[in-house]
């Protein structure tokens, strides 16, 4: 064995068993899947954090590729709730579905720079060091919506830089088999709440408008919604956030369908470490639904 599949496997041993998981099976299938991705092995993207004002034209179009789901659907629709489109501040104006941007990642230089220097809501001035606007590939088939920032981010003005972050990283990496930087990470509010509080609804209807954006630039296959913030402010429900994790949503914004899941944000994950095992299931239903091959 190769020492990169050394590595590898490793490393998917130590998640599993992180996850609880004390019996596994490796079969030469289960080997293959652990084969550096396509997705992986690309040159990683450009973050798109701190506002880069610079023009960057082409670069969707060289990001690594996602791995193609399969043409039958893999999920079955018992995992699948009906059509919904979200309400409040993410509600799709009556406008008919606007064209998909020709370049995801012009478009998001363009949302950062209409974002600017933002003082929309009280959080510029509770503290923020900076915006931490989103970072990854704006040809994501995958984007991971968060929160907001934390103070690790505030300091480096990228999102998931911190504990949580780290551990979002292994979910991608070591879990889900791709490459941080072959998918998308972005928060609902851009600035750092005090205290590292839970954003108010003030503040995440200031800031929606952008992460709707964002969602539109990139037009992602899926999007998963870490922690209760999030899959409120992507699908209005009532009820637990255990209630609503562990299926796909259909999500609309603005005429374009995309799909939402929901699962527990990696900070809950690292105050309750027995839910790990809940969010890999979650996850496990992403890896089927964009057909990855560890699924
Ligand atoms: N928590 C979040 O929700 N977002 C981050 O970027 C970091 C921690």
């Amino acid at each position: 064995m190769d020492s990169d599949l050394r590595q590898r496997l490793a490393a998917y041993l130590e998640f599993q068993r992180e996850l609880g998981v004390e019996r596994l099976r490796i079969t030469p299938s289960s080997l293959a899947a652990l084969a550096p991705a396509s997705a992986a092995t690309a040159a990683p993207a450009p973050a798109l954090a701190a506002a880069p004002r610079r023009p960057q034209t082409s670069a969707a179009s060289s990001m690594p590729p996602f791995h193609p789901a399969p043409a039958s659907d893999p999920v079955p629709s018992s995992l699948r709730t009906p059509a919904y489109s979200p309400s409040g501040s993410f509600a799709s104006a009556a406008a008919p579905p606007a064209a998909p941007p020709a370049d995801p990642a012009a478009e998001l230089v363009h949302i950062r720079a209409d974002l600017g220097d933002c003082t929309r809501c009280k959080l510029h001035r509770l503290g923020r060091r900076q915006i931490v606007f989103g970072a990854g590939n704006p040809g994501a088939e995958l984007v991971f919506v968060g929160e907001g920032p934390g103070a690790d981010e505030d300091l480096q003005g990228l999102p998931f830089v911190g504990r949580a972050g780290q551990l979002l990283t292994d979910m991608i990496q070591k879990g889900m088999g791709l490459d941080r930087a072959a998918v998308y990470i972005c928060n609902v509010v851009k600035c750092r709440p005090p205290q590292n509080r839970t954003p108010e609804s003030d503040e995440c209807a200031a800031c929606s408008p952008f992460l709707r954006r964002q969602l539109l630039a990139i037009r992602p296959k899926l999007i998963i919604a870490l922690g209760a913030c999030a899959a409120q402010n992507l699908l209005a429900f009532k009820g637990s956030l255990a209630s609503v994790r562990g299926r796909l949503h259909p999500l609309e914004l603005d005429g374009w369908n995309t799909q939402l899941l929901i699962t527990y944000h990696p900070a809950y994950l690292l105050r309750d470490p027995s839910q790990k095992r809940e969010a890999w299931k979650d996850l496990q239903i992403a890896m089927r639904f964009l057909g990855l091959p560890r699924a």
